[in-house]
């Protein structure tokens, strides 16, 4: 429940709108459906009017890699960063996250702006490996999630068999809150645990448009004949078993992130997916408050606040602009209003917020707690920065994931030099990469630092696409990269012979990039007093280490 406890003069209206905020995000390992899963939310929600309109996959198909795709796809994962939509008297924004691994550091950063997530798996598949590693950032930030068992239409495995993979990959328990009638070819629809109510559903071409269904109860006569004998025979054993061998469902285990609520559909058929939204609307939680260096924030107080969990550039090849995404942590936004800027440590008025929708941009006139807007930002706003009006605040940074690659990176002609910087500066603004540079180098080259090697890919193309700037790259050996704090600004550090390449980060940290652990370990024992702090997620490794 939302409380007003810290403020008082927060007026009804701001009261009822964020009270009806719902932020959440989709995760799930390439292919289990959450692009499918988005565009059906879409459409039972009235938000567009034919699945497929907020993309077509079909042209993708080509694409030469991952990577390539990502770039393609930019155009909708970037302008679908946040897709806000009515249902059943909630207002849902939903954040997109991309799903390869090698980005899985924008991922988290969006996860840390929601309050909820939706887990959705492959029924064929269970819980794979970065869905494993997404849920695994869920737990870190205490989110509740909910899931959705995908592809039911497809053979697949038992639904207890799926329900055992969630608890024993995920250590949870499972709670099914309907369950799949038939599967395969075969699947016909789901039955509701706590309605007591059968859903069947009628395929629709291209599942484009929503699929209709009809209702019964266990104990109708026209059951056998809605199902057909056999169906409606396993069903009825199946509720029988229900009863003793699932979990029952707990909200408040849920919402502590120690169960989750399993819903079984097929996304591309739309079985299953409104009983899904409106369960969603029960289930996702209204704006948390949020930790700050003045404790937590709630969405009620009166001040408005928010933090920067996104920037994007050139968003709109026609504008060449940046945009920064804002979670509204508390209170109402309006349009033009002057915020103070934590970071620059003064007074702005707030540029041109936009709330964005597939291909469309809208200005908006106001915003709410638990809503996301997106900032056109001329150079103001970097990942984490936080903005108020009414109390001075400060969010936690946004945490940067440990690198694991390391290259240099050159302009292909020297007449490109500007370009490249330029490029290379909004790039790591965006938090697309890390960037470093050698301490004892004659020339200040940027080394690469990315979490995954696609980031250098990326990287290469954004510069040659949106900078006219082709690049050439070289790869390095180094393995990781350690922060060094050392208490006493004097103190000599006694660097390993080789195998150690000595850096500094943006602002003029010492990191040393290591070829193996062993040798990060040989830097930690000849410097006892060295504070090494490798960021992995954001637990830093060594006592008392700092985030860099
Ligand atoms: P993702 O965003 O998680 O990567 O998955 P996406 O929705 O793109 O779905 C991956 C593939 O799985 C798509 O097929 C999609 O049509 C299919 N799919 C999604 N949900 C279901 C479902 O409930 N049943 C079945 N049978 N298939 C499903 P594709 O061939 O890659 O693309 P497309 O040409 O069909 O769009």
């Amino acid at each position: 429940m939302l409380t007003a406890d810290q403020s008082a003069a927060v007026d009804e209206r701001t009261m009822a709108e964020v009270s009806r905020r719902r932020i959440f995000a989709i995760i799930s390992h390439p292919d289990a459906g959450k692009t499918t899963l988005t565009e059906k939310i879409l459409l039972y929600a009235g938000a567009i009017a034919l699945a497929g309109a907020v993309r077509r996959k079909g042209q993708q198909r080509h694409a030469r890699s991952d990577w390539m795709e990502m770039e393609q796809k930019r155009g909708i994962s970037v302008t679908s960063t946040v897709l806000q939509f009515e249902y059943a008297g909630c207002c849902f924004n939903l954040l997109d996250t991309p799903g390869h691994q090698d980005f899985s550091e924008d991922t988290y950063r969006v996860l840390t702006a929601v309050d909820c997530a939706v887990m959705v798996l492959d029924a064929a598949k269970g819980v794979e490996p970065q869905t494993l590693k997404l849920f695994e950032v869920c737990r870190r930030l205490r989110l509740p999630v909910v899931t959705f068992i995908n592809k039911m239409d497809l053979p697949g495995r038992e639904p207890l068999q799926l329900l055992d993979d969630i608890e024993r990959a995920l250590g949870m328990t499972a709670a099914p809150r309907n369950w799949p009638i038939g599967a395969g070819h075969d699947f016909l629809g789901v039955y509701d645990i706590a309605a007591a109510q059968v859903l069947s559903f009628d395929r629709v071409a291209r599942g484009e448009r929503a699929a209709p269904v009809r209702i019964a109860g266990l104990d109708d006569p026209d059951l056998d004949l809605l199902l057909g004998e056999r169906h409606a025979r396993d069903l009825r054993e199946a509720t029988e078993l229900l009863r003793g061998a699932v979990p029952a469902f707990d909200r408040e285990r849920y919402l502590a992130g120690l169960q989750t609520p399993v819903f079984f559909g097929s996304a591309l058929n739309n079985f299953g997916v409104e009983p899904f939204l409106a369960a969603l609307a029960a289930l996702a939680p209204p704006p948390a408050p949020r930790d700050s260096d003045r404790g937590p924030i709630d969405p009620l107080h009166h001040a408005f606040t928010g933090f920067v969990f996104k920037i994007q550039a050139n968003m709109d090849p026609l504008h060449r602009d940046s945009m920064a995404f804002l979670r509204i942590v508390s209170g109402r936004f309006e349009k033009g209003m002057a915020v103070d800027h934590a970071r620059l440590g003064r007074r702005l008025r707030l540029p041109r917020a936009h709330r964005v929708f597939a291909q469309e941009r809208e200005t908006t006139e106001e915003a709410f707690a638990g809503d996301v807007v997106g900032l056109v930002n001329p150079g103001i706003f970097i990942l984490g920065d936080t903005v108020s009006d009414g109390l001075r605040v400060r969010f936690p940074p946004v945490p940067r994931f440990a690198p694991e690659h390391f290259a240099r990176l050159r302009p292909s002609s020297v007449d490109k030099h500007k370009a490249f910087q330029n490029g290379l500066r909004q790039l790591e603004e965006e938090g697309a990469i890390q960037l470093l540079y050698e301490i004892s180098a004659a020339r200040r080259e940027p080394i690469l630092a990315a979490v995954g090697e696609l980031q250098f890919d990326l990287v290469q193309s954004r510069l040659e696409r949106e900078y006219r700037t082709p690049t050439t790259i070289e790869r390095l050996s180094y393995r990781s990269a350690v922060w060094v704090q050392a208490p006493d600004p004097q103190a000599a550090i006694d660097w390993p012979m080789s195998g150690v390449l000595r850096a500094r980060d943006r602002e003029h940290r010492l990191v040393a990039l290591c070829e193996s652990r062993w040798v990060e370990e040989r830097l930690a024992e000849k410097n006892p007093g060295l504070v090494l702090a490798r960021i992995v997620d954001d637990q830093p490794i060594g006592e008392n280490a700092e985030r860099p």
